[in-house]
């Protein structure tokens, strides 16, 4: 039984059809349903239903980060985990979600809202499950493979951790100490990736970003010349971080919310041992080339 992996982020615009032609557009994402107040969306090499949520709101906001589980049996000892753990649990019927079967959700220890979900709908990759080519001719925009991350803010990063390595099993790739040595960020695990989901310290209930999968540096490179010519405003990079070791740029939607794209990193085996920053050293951590963060780092929406 088990954590498997990221399934979707949901997030509040306050204008749908901007976020919309922004996500299908320049990023490339294909639009797979909508309905009076959402539009759903997933890249070409998902094969399920959708892998962000857009949500009519008054302001733009986090809305919900969903975690795929291996089968429907693993909501029932999660949630008996999470309530153990005094956080209380609202099960979700199939049929209230579009796209997916059951769920369970619950606040974490810093706020953000978490679905574990097991039964994701099927439609199918954009490729032929025979014979595909490797890539989808004609997409507009970065046209990423897949969705990879996310960053979340937490006033008490040790908590949230102990949370996601306790109940889920997710395991410290990489944490960066503050002076007095506890926790100021974490990097967690729970697939063959440097990171499934990150930690930093700030508000409860904040996404600092959320990020897609790039296979290489050239699509980097290329998501750069794709998010300049459009107009985007480009946030850092391209560049290096420290931490993970990956290949990133990250830049903002029209409505303010952080993107990243990622490639890169290392591949952590199940015993792979926690790599430790200083806090002194913030600066490479982050972002390696440049050495420093820049003023708007903290920027966040909950
Ligand atoms: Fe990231």
């Amino acid at each position: 039984m088990g954590m498997q992996r990221l399934a979707h982020v949901d997030v509040t615009v306050t204008d749908l059809d901007l976020a919309t032609a922004y996500y299908t557009e320049v990023i490339g994402m294909l639009e797979t349903e909508r309905d009076e107040n959402s539009v759903y969306l997933k890249c070409w090499d998902e094969p399920n239903h959708h892998s962000l949520r857009l949500i009519y709101g008054p302001r733009v906001g986090f809305d919900l980060m969903s975690f795929k589980v291996d089968r429907d049996d693993d909501l029932e000892e999660f949630e008996r985990r999470v309530l153990n753990y005094g956080f209380p649990v609202r099960r979700v019927s199939k049929g209230e979600r579009v796209g997916q079967g059951e769920s369970i959700q619950f606040e974490t220890p810093s706020g953000q809202v978490m679905e574990l979900v097991a039964d994701l709908e099927m439609v199918g990759r954009a490729t032929s499950p025979v014979n595909p080519v490797p890539f989808v001719e004609g997409l507009p925009g970065i046209a990423p493979p897949r969705l990879d991350h996310l960053l979340v803010t937490a006033e008490e990063v040790g908590d949230s951790t102990k949370f996601f390595e306790d109940i889920f099993g997710f395991r410290t790739t990489e944490q960066l100490l503050d002076g007095q040595g506890h926790q100021a960020a974490t990097w967690l695990t729970v697939t063959d990736s440097p990171h499934d989901i990150a930690i930093v310290s700030g508000k409860n209930g904040g996404l600092h970003h959320f990020a897609w999968w790039l296979d290489d540096w050239d699509h980097v490179r290329r998501s750069a010349d794709i998010l300049a010519y459009n107009g985007i405003q480009i946030d850092v990079g391209p560049t290096r971080h420290g931490i993970t070791r990956g290949n990133t740029i990250y830049f903002f939607d029209p409505l303010g919310t952080r993107n990243e794209v990622f490639t890169g990193g290392y591949r952590p085996d199940p015993e792979f041992p926690t790599i430790t920053w200083t806090e002194d050293q913030i600066g490479r951590a982050i972002f390696y080339y440049e050495g420093e963060l820049n003023t708007r780092f903290m920027t966040v929406h909950t």
